[in-house]
């Protein structure tokens, strides 16, 4: 009997597996920890082989004590951005893989926009120039490996975001799910293709790119993530963030998902037909299950790494943080974690980090509410750009705090509705690989039981709109540079 979904979840720091029951209920959890390196100021590295390994290992951990033959497919989801170059007939990496997060191109990209292209990359790609995104990355690797071009005309080397590097080790074909290619900024966004004006900006030749696929597939087996797959389809490829919305079936216009991790992703899906995207959010295929779904994400930069950085500034941890956030009042303390300068919806790189607003009386417990109330700013700030917005879906690691889950509804002004598992993306993966191996419709995926804290705003709106201006009042100082 074949009743069960394997989900993996690639992601930055982390490589989770799942076995999920026909019920829903997970049956078995592993989780593979994964390094990055720092080379320089920056710069952000990771390993491709070393991402297969940890994908293979968590299966096996997963798989541990359970029947394969129940396996009956495998759902994937996978960190965006981040890009793989490796060699075609040997399946070597050339180089390291570029992390997501890796700032070494923001020259190149100032550069880029001083020549005006930043518009037109904008209403291609639907995303604003910006190092995060897989294009320069795509440039830095070609300039190093291949800077005449000539390997990749001959169709010898291959370039590929996570799910694409990991189908290239379960098959021939070179594949990219619609989703993940959404965010190379390579793709016009609207046609689903890779788009001849793009490639030329970033001098990227076509050779090098994989086959665009929707996220059901037709993929490879699932033997090349573990041999005890072999006979196991992929039945699912999905971003992470994209799985974590379809976790939550947020599969309606109005329903918005923040996802609290190092940074966040604030996401819902478009009404059908309807492409206008608000300044300073990106507009993308979350996935595409029979029709491409198109959604706004809004992505910040530092929410839960503001509070790695100031638990590191005041020799404290995150923990005791959170304990005095819980009790202590900001003050009139704010904190603007523009430390890689601002994301959504401000995308300045030139904004700096900035604490704000001390005086003599001011002590760590201060800092601590400040940097949990940044937190909820920013993401109300990217929310507010949203029309309609009638339900807020949180999930993280930080999601799990329900000081910050207070904090967010009385920002917002919005009902919270926090999910319980932290494992949404590989719930996603899995839920629709599921659906598309027949386990589930998708009635019965909207009916699975979801587990959720729910959160009401206690803050009068007055007292809201007055601690939102004053914020507004501190981020405008960060992004004024003193040089
Ligand atoms: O866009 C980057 C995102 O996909 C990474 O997610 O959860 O691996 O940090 P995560």
């Amino acid at each position: 009997m074949s009743d069960l979904v394997l989900a993996v979840d690639q992601g930055t720091s982390a490589t989770k597996a799942l076995l999920v029951g026909r019920d829903g209920n997970v049956v078995a959890r592993a989780s593979v920890k994964i390094g990055e390196a720092h080379p320089a100021p920056g710069w952000v590295e990771q390993s491709a082989e070393e991402i297969h390994r940890s994908v293979k290992d968590a299966i096996e951990a997963c798989l541990n004590g359970h029947d394969v033959e129940r396996v009956a497919a495998v759902g994937l989801s996978t960190q965006r951005e981040s890009l793989v170059l490796w060699e075609r007939a040997s399946g070597t990496p050339l180089g390291p893989m570029l992390s997501w997060q890796d700032q070494r191109t923001e020259a190149e990209c100032t550069r880029l926009r001083s020549e005006g292209v930043a518009e037109q990359v904008r209403a291609v790609s639907g995303l604003p120039l910006d190092p995060m995104f897989s294009a320069l990355k795509a440039r830095w690797l070609l300039d190093h490996y291949d800077p005449a071009r000539t390997r990749s005309a001959r169709g010898e080397l291959r370039l590929g975001t996570v799910d694409s590097w990991l189908l290239g080790r379960c098959g021939a074909q070179h594949l990219i799910e619609v989703g993940n290619a959404a965010r190379t900024q390579l793709l016009d966004v609207r046609a689903r293709r890779w788009d001849p004006t793009l490639l030329d900006v970033f001098g990227v030749p076509i050779e090098v790119l994989p086959a665009i696929a929707p996220s059901q597939g037709p993929f490879p087996s699932a033997g090349g993530l573990h041999p005890a797959l072999n006979e196991v389809p992929i039945a699912a490829v999905m971003g992470d963030s994209h799985a974590a919305l379809f976790g939550h079936a947020g599969w309606r216009p109005g329903q918005v998902k923040a996802t609290y991790g190092t940074g966040s992703s604030v996401m819902g899906l478009l009404p059908e037909g309807h492409a206008e995207v608000p300044g300073g959010m990106c507009l993308t295929i979350a996935w595409d299950a029979g029709t491409p779904a198109y959604a706004l994400e809004g992505n910040i930069r530092a929410t839960g790494a503001t509070l790695m950085w100031l638990a590191n500034f005041a020799g404290t941890t995150p923990a005791k943080l959170a304990e005095l956030a819980a009790t202590a009042q900001s003050d009139g303390v704010h904190i603007v974690p523009g430390f890689t300068g601002l994301g959504a919806p401000w995308w300045d790189g030139s904004a700096t980090g900035l604490l704000s607003g001390l005086t003599l009386g001011t002590g760590v417990a201060q800092a601590a509410r400040a940097a949990f109330e940044s937190i909820a700013f920013q993401v109300e700030d990217v929310v507010a750009t949203m029309n309609d917005v009638t339900t807020l879906l949180a999930d993280g690691g930080p999601a799990a705090n329900p000081v910050l889950m207070q904090l967010q509804a009385d920002t917002s002004g919005r009902i919270v509705q926090c999910a319980e598992s932290v494992d949404l993306s590989a719930l996603g993966a899995a839920h629709l690989a599921g659906l598309t191996a027949g386990i589930w419709s998708w009635s019965d995926l909207e009916e699975m039981p979801r587990a959720r804290r729910v959160y009401t705003p206690r803050e009068a709106e007055t007292s809201r709109r007055a601690r939102l201006a004053a914020w507004h009042r501190a981020l405008a100082r960060s992004r004024y540079r003193m040089e």
